[in-house]
């Protein structure tokens, strides 16, 4: 387990940079934490660091993004899925057996349909001072 902690938008960009250089194809992570905790603005970092200089949204009626960089990016935000039969129609396994990388939001709404060996990141927002903890870990690690 890796404890992070960021004062800004920018020290989360420096955070997702440092990651990007360390994984590799095929990674899948999980993004937690509630609205606003800063899960796009890592995976915004991320993208930059792999090169990719397209915007990364949350588009309303797609719930998958794909970015080229110097690894692929797929970016999924599960907030707005509607439930488990749409998470079935999505083709999730696609994205994630793949020479890219891919981040999800909200992950846990598409249950059973993730892969074991998940790399999770949780991101707390502390109120008072506006600084965000980054818990990372690896699916099964203490
Ligand atoms: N240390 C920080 N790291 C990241 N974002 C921060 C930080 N401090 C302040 N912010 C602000 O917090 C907000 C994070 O928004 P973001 O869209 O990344 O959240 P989210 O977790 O993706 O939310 P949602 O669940 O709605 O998709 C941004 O407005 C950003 O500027
Ligand atoms: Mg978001």
């Amino acid at each position: 387990m890796r404890i992070v902690e960021t004062n800004s938008p920018d020290e989360t960009w420096e955070l997702a940079a440092e990651l990007a250089d360390e994984l590799g194809p095929g990674t899948v992570m999980a993004l937690h934490g509630d609205l606003g905790a800063g899960k796009t603005c890592f995976i915004q970092g991320f993208a930059a660091a792999l090169g990719i200089d397209e915007p990364i949204t949350s588009p309303t009626y797609t719930l998958i993004g794909e970015y080229e960089g110097r690894l692929p990016l797929h970016h999924i935000d599960l907030y707005r899925l509607s439930g488990p039969v749409e998470a079935l129609g999505l083709g999730l396994e696609e994205y994630f057996d793949v020479n890219g990388i891919t981040a999800i939001e909200w992950a846990e709404r598409a249950g059973d349909l993730l892969p074991d060996d998940m790399l999770h990141i949780e991101i707390k927002a502390d109120e008072k001072t506006g600084t965000r903890t980054f818990r990372i870990y690896k699916e099964g690690e203490v």
